[in-house]
């Protein structure tokens, strides 16, 4: 029984933290600094999240519409950035969404996805 109330009061302590978190955590300085920054270098994280997972999955190995399994590509950067820019097969080309640098971004963050099974070479 105890244990019940326990819970109840922490989930409610928590919830209303996490409202009052969010009402007061408008914290003036850091809104300027994005408000005013250049963008800094393109995040190939955030990039694959936005456009590969749908295909790859969050870890690249979702392969929806035969998507190739990015933890176990053997490709090099290069080539990698070959294939984002201009597309094969069902996968899209991503030149007209993505410039140059965010290309290389997001090539660079795939490699990091093949990491677990590098051994082999
Ligand atoms: C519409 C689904 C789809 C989306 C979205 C997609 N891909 Fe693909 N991708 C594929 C398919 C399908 C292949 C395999 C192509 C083939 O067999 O020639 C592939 C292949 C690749 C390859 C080659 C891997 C290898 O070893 O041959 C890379 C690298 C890659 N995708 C990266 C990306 C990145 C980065 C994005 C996001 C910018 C992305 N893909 C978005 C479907 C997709």
């Amino acid at each position: 029984m105890k244990k019940i109330l326990f819970f109840l009061i922490a989930a409610v302590a928590i919830i209303a933290c996490g409202n009052a978190g969010t009402e007061t955590e408008k914290k003036p300085t850091s809104k300027a600094r994005t408000a005013s920054a250049t963008p800094p270098k393109a995040d190939g994280k955030k990039i694959y999240k936005q456009y590969c997972i749908t295909c790859h999955g969050l870890y690249g190995d979702m392969g929806a519409s035969g998507a190739a399994n990015l933890t176990e590509s053997k490709l090099t950067v290069e080539e990698r950035i070959q294939v984002i820019t201009n597309g094969r097969k069902t996968m899209a080309a991503f030149k007209s969404l993505l410039n140059e640098e965010k290309i290389e971004a997001v090539a660079k963050y795939t490699m990091e996805l093949t990491k677990n099974d590098e051994e082999e070479e």
